[in-house]
């Protein structure tokens, strides 16, 4: 198997670039999961691909210093626990390489106002949260384009909720090659067939959300067995009894859509498995499938918490790693716009 080449530069000579990120705010959930993180781990094979724990941005809601460490440190070794090997990508903490938050000042000259004022999730979280609407908050997406932009990436694979930062990422990364000259990979935003948006099991209208507080609406990736059952036999459900997918059924459609996920089966295969299952039975099945699913990686994630010191080795390695290649785009984006160089 091929690992990563760090040393090349352009897109005709290497494997297409990949890069994503998650940031360390409370607790990775199943919507992650399937959402995005399910699929890291087996791209390395066909991409060159580059996986941050987004610590730079979780601090755009307000968050204690006790909890911002432990969630980076527990994302990190939850992305070795789901199959993102670190030899085989490079997986990193978004603040150990300084110029993520370098080019994402440079970027902001490039990045209106009002293109920034329409990002929905800044209107959303801004709205929640409306004693710390704060400058990081509303520079975040530009954050996001820095990221992506610094290594010179093809593909970045989220859930729908960031594609409207990719769209941002876009346009910047165009002015900029327009204003200059081709100095960025222009990324593409990837959601994956189905569970592009997994909503909570308590309110099927909503995104199942990380700090969408303790409720049985969010699965949790780390959750208990017994956790996980108990919130799927809570799901909400709709008014019939028919295991199938409408929009007038948002409960169900949802649960088969996780099902379908976790089960790697098409939504009309799980209709099918499941026409003559009454709904607690339904819910049953799909609490099963996620527990089979999560537990083999919560045990993998617990030895990897018992070695704190290899964690923080792997955490250095991927930061030079990565720091390798980002300075390369860093380099040529000072001397496009003319700074003076040493
Ligand atoms: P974050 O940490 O909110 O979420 C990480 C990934 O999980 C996806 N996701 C979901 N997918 C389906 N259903 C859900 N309920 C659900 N909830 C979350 C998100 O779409 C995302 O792909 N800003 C990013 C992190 C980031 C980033 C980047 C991503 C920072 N820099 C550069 C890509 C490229 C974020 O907050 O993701």
């Amino acid at each position: 198997m091929e690992t990563i080449n760090a040393q090349t530069t352009t897109n005709t000579e290497r494997k297409k670039r990949v890069f994503s990120a998650i940031k360390p705010t409370g607790n990775p959930t199943l919507g992650n999961y399937i959402g995005a993180m399910k699929y890291w781990g087996g791209m390395s094979d066909e991409y060159d691909c580059l996986f941050a724990v987004a610590d730079l941005h979780a601090i755009t809601v307000a968050i204690e210093p006790k909890e911002l460490r432990e969630n980076s440190k527990r994302l990190f070794a939850l992305l070795i626990a789901l199959g993102v090997d670190p030899q085989k990508n490079i997986l990193f903490m978004q603040s150990h390489v300084p110029a993520h938050a370098e080019l994402c000042w440079l970027l902001n000259n490039y990045t209106m106002f009002g293109e920034a004022s329409r990002m929905t999730q800044f209107k959303d979280k801004s709205r929640k949260a409306p004693d710390n609407v704060n400058v990081g908050l509303f520079d975040y997406p530009v954050l996001m384009a820095a990221d992506i932009l610094l290594y010179q990436t093809d593909i970045v694979p989220v859930g729908e909720d960031q594609l409207q930062h990719v769209e941002l990422c876009r346009t910047i990364a165009a002015r900029f090659n327009n204003r200059y000259s081709p100095t960025f990979a222009m990324p593409e935003g990837k959601v994956p067939k189905f569970g592009a948006r997994v909503h909570s099991l308590s309110d099927p209208t909503a995104k199942m959300g990380k700090s969408e507080g303790s409720g049985d609406g969010t699965v949790f990736i780390l959750d208990k067995p017994e956790d996980i059952m108990r919130k799927f036999k809570r799901a909400v459900t709709d008014s019939d009894s028919k295991v199938k997918a409408a929009s007038d059924k948002p409960g169900i459609t949802n649960l088969l859509t996780i099902y379908a996920s976790l089960d790697d089966c098409t939504i009309e295969e799980a209709e099918k498995e499941f026409e003559n299952s009454d709904y607690a039975n339904f819910k049953r099945r799909v609490g099963e499938a996620a527990v089979e699913t999560l537990r083999p990686i919560r045990e993998k994630y617990e030895a990897l918490r018992k070695d704190e010191g290899e964690l923080m080795r792997l955490m250095q390695s991927g930061a030079e790693a990565a720091s390798r290649i980002a300075k390369r785009t860093l380099d040529k984006v000072y001397k496009k716009i003319g700074f003076v160089r040493v």
